[in-house]
């Protein structure tokens, strides 16, 4: 087999994996990209795996929500989702994820770190690590963000390379990414409005996880605060909106880079249906497109059957509260108290966007608990109206 000694790093293909002929191309999309020695002596061979990961798949893990589709390569036309494989012998020791987007390759986030108990401390994730770094670099990769409860996974990514940044999230920065707090969502040029897809993930999770703006309130959806970091969060969240359930509004500057995002959840109910949740988080330097994203998801949400958008703000945050104010948000409310900062309680305040009202978009029986047609048929047949509640006591 010739492959790469893991210490030294070939230039590699973004879309096989392959290291300039020095892989050992097993399928289209398994290659062994490189063998090291580990401390036991043993011989790890590292594997790049892009999906379907067919039998592989039992020996990774994934998000719940989407590890069907992930792990048989739904996601391909717009994230890139390799799955870095140890193995000693033949045996799966280790693993994990790199994402990064088809269309720009300068952030991307490690998930599902995973080495097998009887063979930590020898160095897998290590080495398994290094190589994902190697091949996100080489393509291009500017900073790569991961999180951590555990403090020796922690101790791991410290010698990797990775620094503290956001609540439990720890970040990468390569040797290309210069001032990249400064720089990544700085000004460049135009910027426009599109559909979030999921090649989105890492784009929004660098967006959400910059320090500005220094919002209270990140993303009151997925109860993302000030120092809250975000990552997997988005997943969930385009799950949760789809089947016209909400909208994700993106805003992309002329590099390519998330610089904006707008998310709206309707409530999950018959009777409020026609309510959503909203909230915004733009670059400080885009501020002046935030009318703009804003509208742009209002009219979506507005054609999904929506009508009143409401979106929390702390007290405290005034420039989030021009943000909406300029886009015909209204403050409805204000509840006290409701928000714990480092400086003490603050209130939240309650903005509101009341649009022309719709139709219903899903009918009462779609929802949970509620009467199916086929039981009101039923009631009819036979004869009578069943008690309702009230009459009923
Ligand atoms: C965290 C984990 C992935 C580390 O994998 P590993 O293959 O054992 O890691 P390595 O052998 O490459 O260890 C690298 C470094 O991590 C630290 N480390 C690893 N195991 C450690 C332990 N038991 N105690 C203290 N530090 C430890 C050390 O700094 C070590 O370097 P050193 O051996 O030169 O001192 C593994 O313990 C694991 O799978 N844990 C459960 C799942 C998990 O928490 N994953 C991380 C999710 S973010």
């Amino acid at each position: 087999m010739t492959v790469s000694k893991v210490a030294g790093y070939n230039i590699g293909c973004r879309h096989c994996g392959s290291l300039s002929g020095d892989e050992d191309i097993i399928t289209a999309n398994c290659k062994n990209i490189a063998e090291t020695e580990l401390k036991s002596g043993e011989t790890l061979v590292i594997k790049k795996i892009n999906p379907p990961l067919e039998s592989y798949a039992d020996n990774v893990t994934c998000w719940d929500v989407v590890r069907d589709d992930l792990l048989v390569g739904v996601f391909e036309p717009w994230l890139f989702t390799p799955y870095y494989i140890g193995e000693i012998q033949g045996d799966v020791v280790g693993s994990m994820a790199c994402f990064t987007p088809v269309e720009n390759p300068e952030v991307g986030l490690v998930e599902f770190v995973n080495t097998e108990e009887n063979h930590r401390r020898k160095g897998v994730s290590t080495a398994l690590l290094r190589q994902l770094i190697s091949h996100f670099e080489v393509d291009g990769g500017l900073a790569l963000y991961l999180c951590t409860t555990n403090p020796v996974a922690g101790r791991m990514y410290e010698n990797c390379g990775f620094s503290y940044l956001v609540g439990d999230g720890m970040r990468y920065l390569t040797r290309e990414a210069g001032d990249f707090d400064a720089g990544y969502l700085a000004k460049t040029g135009a910027a426009s409005v599109r559909q979030a897809h999921w090649g989105d993930l890492p784009g929004v999770s660098a967006l959400f996880c910059h320090r500005e703006p220094a919002w209270e309130i990140k993303e009151y959806l997925s109860h993302c605060f000030k120092d809250t970091r975000f990552e997997g969060h988005f997943m969930r969240l385009m799950r949760r909106i789809e089947e016209d359930r909400g909208v994700i509004q993106i805003l992309e500057n002329d590099c390519k880079r998330v610089v904006g995002c707008v998310i709206v959840e309707r409530l999950p109910t018959f009777h409020q249906q026609h309510v959503a949740h909203l909230s915004i988080r733009v670059a400080p330097d885009y501020g002046r497109h935030s009318c703009e994203l804003l509208d742009a998801a209002v009219d979506c949400a507005h054609q999904i059957g929506i009508s009143i958008l409401q979106s929390y703000v702390a007290e405290c945050d005034a420039d989030a509260k021009d943000v909406l104010a300029a886009a015909s948000f209204t403050e409805e409310a204000v509840l006290r108290g409701r928000l714990r900062t480092t400086d003490g309680f603050t209130d939240l305040a309650v903005y509101s966007r009341i649009l022309s009202e719709v139709p219903p978009q899903h009918s009462q029986h779609k929802y949970y608990g509620e009467r199916q047609p086929w039981q009101t048929e039923r009631i009819h047949e036979l004869g009578k109206a069943m008690p309702r509640y009230t009459e009923h006591k």
